[in-house]
């Protein structure tokens, strides 16, 4: 497998879903526009919500984006796990009522296998429960065996951003990193029993179907969409054959910079952790802060301040004294500015 550089990866990506008919934009601010049903955009498609309802009309039927995101509801995990992050970027295509489920599944396919060179046998898919379309879509354009296509519930395969907005069922696309990152779980470490970090998602496809008002009611959207997500840190480790987001030349440089501030060496075990969360809460301070979010009590105001809180509690675990985290401002846009010229700015 070739070895790419993130920039190379989130390039070949956009490339890619342009040869096929797609209009690549650039990441929207985090800042949700026109949206109170969100404090900071979270997924490739929030900000393309009036896309799928029809509430406005897209520029193209077919558009490709890599998506500045914040999570934060499982920041605890950040820095424990190799997947977790705050601040991550989504690659993504979408349809908004043109091609559906067969050429989503035909391009993800096609991206994986023929342009990137995954080995096909680590590959396994995951649909929901009763989507025999999916099923057999996967069957009939890829020759994946039926023993690694898995039926799961409503919890893992329907997606929906909160509790109102566009959805629908979901596949996903996941790759056994391999025996040695098995874990200990009682009833086997196997994709859809346990959560570690063998078995890693790298790709969500869906099916966006239905729209979820605030009442819970699904409506059908004005046409079948398609909505993809795939974590360009993820796909960069698996792509750059190391353990973790956390190595990748996407934020390894950064936890070098932690090391030069702290005077301290860097552990890839349980004592990295403050190391991993400085690096990633910097690059969440850094983007927030570029695009308008300014620490406060409430709002999207406090998550800023409690990321960046955050960072210096565990910089002073690191016995560093005093301000630090704005040295690696600069670090970030160095590393990004040429996809987010904003931060130059
Ligand atoms: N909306 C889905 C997700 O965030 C796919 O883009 O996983």
């Amino acid at each position: 497998m070739k070895k790419y550089g993130v920039n190379d990866l989130r390039r070949m990506y956009l490339e890619f879903f342009e040869s096929k008919g797609h209009l690549a934009m650039k990441s929207f601010s985090l800042v949700p526009h026109n949206d109170n049903s969100l404090l900071l955009i979270n997924a490739g498609m929030a900000p393309l919500k009036p896309y799928f309802t029809g509430q406005e009309i897209p520029p193209r039927r077919r558009v490709t984006t890599c998506q500045k995101c914040i999570r934060t509801g499982d920041i605890e995990n950040v820095g424990k796990t190799a997947r977790h992050l705050t601040f991550f970027e989504m690659l993504g295509n979408f349809s908004f009522g043109d091609y559906f489920k067969e050429d989503a599944i035909k391009n993800a396919w096609g991206f994986l296998t023929e342009e990137l060179k995954l080995p096909k046998e680590q590959l396994y898919i995951t649909i929901y429960n009763d989507d025999d379309e999916a099923h057999d879509l996967w069957r009939k354009i890829t020759d994946m065996p039926e023993e690694r296509i898995l039926r799961l519930g409503e919890k893992d395969n329907f997606w929906q951003m909160g509790e109102t907005g566009p959805c629908g069922p979901c596949s996903e696309i996941h790759i056994d990193r391999g025996a040695e990152h098995a874990c200990n779980h009682p009833d086997g470490c196997a994709l859809g029993v346990c959560d570690c970090d063998r078995w890693l998602e790298i790709w969500n496809l869906v099916f966006m179907q239905y729209n979820r008002d605030e009442n819970g009611v699904m409506t059908p959207l004005p046409r079948p969409s398609i909505d993809t997500g795939m974590g360009l840190e993820r796909i960069t480790s698996v792509m750059q054959n190391v353990n973790s987001n956390y190595d990748t030349d996407l934020i390894y440089p950064l936890i070098e910079k932690v090391e030069e501030i702290s005077g301290k060496q860097y552990d890839k075990g349980a004592d990295g952790f403050p190391f991993r969360v400085i690096a990633d809460h910097a690059r969440s301070c850094t983007f927030l802060i570029c695009d308008g979010v300014l620490p406060s009590n409430e709002g999207r105001g406090y998550v800023l301040r409690r990321i960046l809180r955050r960072a210096v509690r565990l910089g002073k675990s690191l016995g560093i004294e005093g301000p630090f985290l704005y040295q690696f401002s600069a670090k970030v846009a160095d590393m990004m500015g040429e996809d987010y010229p904003e931060l130059l700015d």
